[in-house]
């Protein structure tokens, strides 16, 4: 581990921290190797991005600071969902006050956003069920995908037009699937490029980085999907992948060479990738808060090291950036819950916001990454 001082310490933040930080035990210690991990990803032009919600922007100055300082993207977490942009159906128009208040903060603080999400299996609003039938649902979904993008439209550079589409071998049965059958992809994509042609549109998906029976069987769905989309021209740009990743499987099932090959796949039909929902979940893990970090660590480091040699990879986004305003630590999921009762340590900072191994080894893969190709958007 050489290359970390110097290189890390590189740009405005890192110089006013100053020497005195950094002895020489100082490399890939959690507190000095992640002074920033926006400016550590400067070098290969990589972004660095989080999710937000406009309760923890306004509430928590402190965790908003840690992502200003952290992050060149954030993603609103829930506040650009159907459900979110649509209390009441159309022609009621949608409510964008919140996205758009989350939105205005991070501009005023350098940040671009991604949109996410506007084609999905959840967060219907709960009007949906009620009016939805098989001769309204495609207008139901024009009227969604192409109101938001517009309204959006300029300040939102990437948006995860469908959502976990896939199951198994085939497609997730969700009510457009269901009523309108598979077309409804396409259709969305070519909705969104009209109403935003500028924009990067994104298919974002889980649970591809293993050598499981069902990761591969995911990863050659995904592959099979994306090379039709591309085959019958629709303006999709880029793949998102979430990488939730779970780490006891991450020691057992996920093989470097393996993934990178899946990426170099996707990256062949000339799409771009995010890795796109970041996190670790530790639940498998031992109580010792030493020992779990280092190897969820681990975890990013493998992780992160194969993504960032791909040059497609041109992003990565953190599922909140601080353990304590993770979804894994939300409490309303039974699987996340640790038995030892302990919170899960998923994310790069630790929950007082401060650096950890986790953020310390994502910086330096950040460094070491190859060069992002060029963008074609
Ligand atoms: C999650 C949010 O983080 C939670 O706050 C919410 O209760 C449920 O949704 N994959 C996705 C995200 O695409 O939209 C999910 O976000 C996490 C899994």
């Amino acid at each position: 581990m050489t290359v970390t001082r110097r290189s890390l310490l590189r740009g405005t933040a890192a110089a006013a921290v100053g020497a005195g930080v950094l002895g020489p035990k100082a490399l890939l210690s959690p507190a000095a190797a992640a002074e920033s991990l926006r400016l550590a990803a400067e070098g290969t032009g990589r972004y660095v991005g989080t999710c937000l919600t406009l309760t923890s922007a306004l509430s928590d100055p402190a965790y908003f600071a840690a992502v200003v300082k952290h992050c060149s993207v954030i993603v609103a977490e829930n506040e650009m969902k159907y459900g979110a942009l649509r209390p009441l159906p159309a022609p009621a128009p949608i409510s964008t006050t919140a996205a758009d208040l989350l939105l205005t903060l991070g501009e005023l603080n350098g940040m671009r956003a991604r949109g996410h999400t506007l084609v999905s299996n959840t967060a219907f609003p709960q009007w949906f069920n009620s009016v939805v039938t098989p001769e309204n649902c495609g207008r139901l979904m024009a009227e969604h995908v192409t109101s938001a993008v517009t309204a959006f439209r300029g300040r939102v550079f990437s948006w995860d037009v469908v959502n976990e589409p896939i199951t198994g071998d085939g497609y997730y049965e969700n009510p457009w699937f269901n009523r309108i059958g598979p077309g409804y992809i396409d259709t969305a994509f070519r909705l969104a490029h009209e109403a935003d042609p500028a924009c990067q549109l994104v298919l974002n998906d889980y649970g591809f980085e293993f050598t499981s029976a069902f990761s591969l069987t995911r990863q050659a769905t995904l592959l099979r999907i994306l090379r039709g989309l591309v085959e019958r021209g629709v303006p999709i740009h880029a793949v998102g992948l979430q990488g939730h990743l779970e780490a006891q499987a991450m020691r057992e099932e996920f093989v470097p060479a393996q993934h990178r090959d899946f990426l170099r796949q996707i990256a062949d039909l000339g799409l771009a990738i995010i890795i796109s929902e970041l996190d670790v979940d530790d639940i498998k893990l031992p109580t010792d808060q030493r020992q779990r970090d280092v190897l969820i660590g681990d975890c990013y480091k493998r992780y992160l090291e194969v993504c960032f040699d791909e040059p497609a990879v041109e992003g990565v986004v953190s599922w909140g950036l601080s353990d304590h305003r993770s979804w894994i630590n939300a409490g309303d999921r039974e699987k996340y819950r640790r038995a030892d009762g302990t919170p899960q340590r998923p994310a790069l900072l630790d929950g007082a916001n401060q650096p950890k191994l986790a953020s310390a080894a994502a910086a330096v893969a950040l460094e070491r990454g190859r060069p992002v190709r060029a963008r074609v958007r």
